[in-house]
């Protein structure tokens, strides 16, 4: 009779190409899908795993940690985010948790960028158009956009992704401010200006939102707050559940904002009927990190994680 034993290592979600090739197929077990595990799925494969290499869609609470049992040394996160992991749950009951910072930054300060230029150039509206077969013709005044050079931009959270969404800002000739918990070190500020949340307001034509979604985060840009915005402003959120997205669609409804761009949604897969209505809201599917080097790099960074974590090492990148 064959035993059946448990690996030690669960994966919640296919990875990309050749990053669990170091966790050979004994070790590990892998929800080999891009859909997420349903939770009673979750639930039951958890049981004496020692390590769970898990996505944003994964809730790590104290249901989970009692599913995996004592074993459980470490939670590695797919993402630099962990809004889905009860860290002092984890802390209770000594389990490790790593996360995957740094190697995304780029891809995701790119994105930033992408959507920027496509709510102020109003790249959505122009494709929905060409593909909806309406007739158009070029005129002096058709679909004028905001113009960068010397617009100031704000940026709010100027952690790793702020600032280097602060360093390709130089290339667009943009004057820059931030907002951040705590002043950065002159050497990281990118030339960006240190400004009160208000004044970073009222002086952004651009706003760009990077800081991670936690308690005091949440909603942080509200109505109120987007109304602190001057006429005629751009909103681009790259952390879901920081601006309030009924709000921003209301903004843009009133014509207050001229456009704004959302990567990341507060309920995914759903997206806000109230933005889904808005044409000048460029929306796209939590694609920050979504290059096949980052990917790859995420991925390697939580199997490395895992890796220490069975050799009795500390993880490389721990969340603090
Ligand atoms: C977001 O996608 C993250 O990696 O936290």
């Amino acid at each position: 009779m064959t035993e059946t034993v448990t690996p030690p290592v669960l994966v919640t979600r296919r990875l990309a190409d050749g990053v669990l090739d170091r966790l050979a197929p004994p070790a590990v077990t892998l929800h080999d899908s891009e859909q997420p595990m349903a939770r009673a799925e979750l639930l039951a494969a958890l049981p004496g795993r020692t390590a769970v290499i898990t996505t944003l869609d994964d809730r790590v609470d104290a249901e989970f940690l009692a599913a995996a049992g004592p074993g459980l040394r470490i939670v590695a996160n797919h993402a630099v985010g962990t809004h889905n992991i009860d860290l002092a749950a984890c802390a209770e009951r000594g389990v490790l948790v790593s996360n995957t910072p740094g190697v995304l930054t780029e891809a995701t300060a790119d994105l930033a960028w992408a959507l920027l230029l496509a709510a102020t150039r109003r790249l959505g509206e122009g494709e929905r158009l060409l593909r909806s077969g309406r007739p158009w013709a070029w005129a002096p005044t058709f679909m004028l956009g905001m113009e960068l050079a010397g617009t100031p931009l704000g940026i709010l959270g100027m952690g790793r992704i702020g600032q280097a969404v602060a360093r390709r800002a130089a290339g667009f000739a943009m004057p820059v401010g931030y907002h951040n918990r705590s002043r950065l070190p002159a050497d990281r500020e990118a030339g960006a200006r240190p400004l009160p949340l208000d004044r970073l307001l009222a002086e952004s034509r651009v706003l760009v939102v990077t800081c991670p979604l936690t308690d005091a985060t949440r909603h942080l840009v509200d109505a109120e707050r987007l109304a602190q915005l001057p006429p005629g402003a751009v909103v681009v959120s790259m952390t879901a559940g920081v601006v309030d997205e009924r709000a921003l669609a209301a903004a843009l409804a009133s014509g207050h904002l001229f456009a704004a761009a959302v990567d990341n949604f507060e309920h995914e897969p759903a997206v806000h009927p109230d933005l889904l209505a808005q044409e000048r809201a460029v929306l796209v599917p939590h694609l920050g990190s979504a290059t096949v080097r980052t990917r790859q790099a995420m991925g390697g960074l939580a199997v490395d994680n895992v890796l220490a974590v069975l050799a009795g090492d500390p993880p490389l990148t721990p969340v603090v």
